[in-house]
């Protein structure tokens, strides 16, 4: 039997075709990069995250001399929320980022270890957590939920 692996996204051709509330999340996104602790890789990303009460909770990529000791910004965030409102779910989350070497005028995605810790947020409140990316310009894709970013994920319903 062969089974096929497919989801939904939108693409948009200028923050500008966003909701309101889409669009105040992207632009702090963008600006937030400038937070980033780049020295290695001159890539600067910012995930911003919009709570269900409303609050907005930054997260930056943080680098080290000892490389993998580095945090990338989906990361960052997502131990900053568990941290400081840790009862509150997550509606959205915008990803920005600032290549200081090159081009940001395309979204890029989180890594697979993102996409793993941005499934546990989700599972652990049973909520979708609509992901935005985009770079410092240009294109913006949303993508509805966070599992859909990891086909044959591995979560807590797995070790039952
Ligand atoms: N990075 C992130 O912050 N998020 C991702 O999803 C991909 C990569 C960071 C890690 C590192 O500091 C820099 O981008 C270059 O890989």
């Amino acid at each position: 039997m062969e089974k096929e692996y497919s989801f939904t996204y939108q693409i948009f051709t200028d923050i500008d075709q966003l909701s309101e509330e889409d669009t105040l999340l992207l632009q702090k996104a963008r600006a937030n990069t400038q937070n980033a602790y780049v020295p290695y890789s001159s890539f600067q990303v910012s995930a911003i995250a919009l709570m269900h009460n409303g609050a907005i909770v930054k997260g930056t990529n943080q680098e080290n001399a000892s490389y993998p000791v580095g945090i990338c910004a989906e990361r960052v965030l997502l131990s900053t929320i568990s941290s400081v409102q840790p009862n509150v779910a997550v509606k959205t989350i915008a990803i920005s980022y600032h290549n200081l070497n090159g081009e940001s005028l395309r979204p890029v995605a989180p890594c697979g270890m993102c996409r793993q810790a941005l499934l546990e947020q989700e599972n652990r409140f049973k909520q979708p957590i609509k992901i935005i990316l985009s770079g410092m310009e240009g294109e913006v894709i949303i993508v509805e939920n966070a599992r859909q970013l990891l086909p044959f994920n591995f979560s807590a319903e797995d070790m039952l």
